[in-house]
């Protein structure tokens, strides 16, 4: 079976697709620097390699265990709100690194390349859903990170070399069964925190961000997706690269439904019945207000099904697993 490199493996959504990999019987290796994913969701089956994701002496070493047919590469900061004051940190992790990687990539033959994009690269736009060629105006330094990768991804493409890159909407829920979800002791995630809400963790109320946007109640939109959707989503992206090159670069993977800050944190007080003080706050610096996906492109192409499109059902997902930590 072909050999497969995670980067970020041990994170929320890396160590989710890894575990689906290896069900599929592929052999896969982790890189991960544990800055934000756990030890514990890296499973026996994995090779792991602790380290960084550009460092080539550490990406030979891997190789060398059997050729990498294809990397994913989930490894990046991912705070809208802090890349907007630690901009060099996240161009240099995010894109630079990145750069490090896919000229490791050019240089050893790997065939395919996954990259986890986001939806945040549309930053504010003018309808309710976006499709894949919506321009893109990343209104934070964390979307102009991965658009920038995205860019170079679209100059390497070769019949050689064959990449897409995942425009995740947001990525919420955990799978009990693989006892895998949301790691972060502090995170800054709505759905996480609302469940650490929940759970009677969180030392202060859940704030709502700016009750004041063009929407139905006044606060941001989102199209919340189950962490279980989005590593079937990584899993057809690899077979449509297996079978040819894909016909587009980019592709949403989203459900094409959005929901408000509001009723995000009413259906998390239904499913856990706990009603968690909340405060209305200001706006969150580089926030757009409605973000839902347009995915019949990815769907089409690569026949993903999502199963899990249900807010009580990942709120409830996420409540359980935060639960049980
Ligand atoms: C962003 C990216 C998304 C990325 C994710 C990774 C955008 C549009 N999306 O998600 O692609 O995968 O970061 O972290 O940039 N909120 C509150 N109170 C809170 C926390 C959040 O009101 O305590 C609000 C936010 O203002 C926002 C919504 O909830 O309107 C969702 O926020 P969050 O869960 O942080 O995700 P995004 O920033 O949308």
């Amino acid at each position: 079976m072909s050999h497969i490199l995670v980067t970020g493996g041990a994170g929320y959504i890396g160590s989710h697709t890894v575990s689906c990999l290896l069900d599929l019987g592929y052999k896969v290796s982790i890189i991960d620097n544990l800055s934000t994913g756990s030890i514990k969701n890296i499973p026996q089956l994995a090779d792991f390699y602790f380290g960084d994701f550009s460092d080539h002496s550490l990406l030979k070493k891997i190789n060398h265990s059997q050729p990498i047919e294809t990397i994913f590469h989930f490894a990046a900061y991912l705070s809208v709100e802090e890349s907007t004051y630690k901009r060099q940190m996240y161009l240099e992790n995010n894109f630079d690194k990145t750069k490090a990687l896919l000229l490791f990539c050019q240089n050893y033959s790997v065939k395919h390349f996954i990259f986890s994009s986001s939806c945040t690269i549309y930053g504010n736009v003018n309808q309710p859903t976006v499709a894949g060629h919506t321009p893109s105006a990343p209104i934070n330094p964390y979307g102009q990170s991965k658009l920038m990768v995205e860019q170079l991804l679209a100059t390497l493409q070769s019949t050689q070399f064959s990449s897409l890159s995942l425009r995740y909407f947001n990525v919420a829920g955990a799978d009990l069964d693989k006892n895998l979800g949301p790691l972060h002791s502090q995170p800054t995630q709505l759905i996480p925190l609302a469940s650490l809400a929940a759970c009677g963790k969180l030392s202060h109320p859940l704030k709502i961000f700016g009750n004041d946007y063009l929407t139905r109640d006044g606060t941001c939109i989102r199209d919340y997706i189950h962490l279980k959707d989005i590593s079937q989503a990584h899993i057809k992206a690899l077979h449509l690269l297996q079978k040819g090159a894909p016909s587009q670069l980019v592709y949403n993977v989203g459900y094409g439904q959005g929901y408000t800050v509001k009723e995000v944190i009413q259906t998390m007080k239904k499913v856990s019945g706990i009603d968690f003080p909340v405060i209305e706050a200001g706006r969150r610096d580089g926030d757009p207000p409605c973000l839902t996906a347009n995915s019949d492109r990815f769907k089409k192409e690569s026949l993903w099904s999502p199963q899990y499109n249900d807010l009580e059902a990942i709120c409830l997902s996420a409540y359980h697993f935060e639960k049980s930590k």
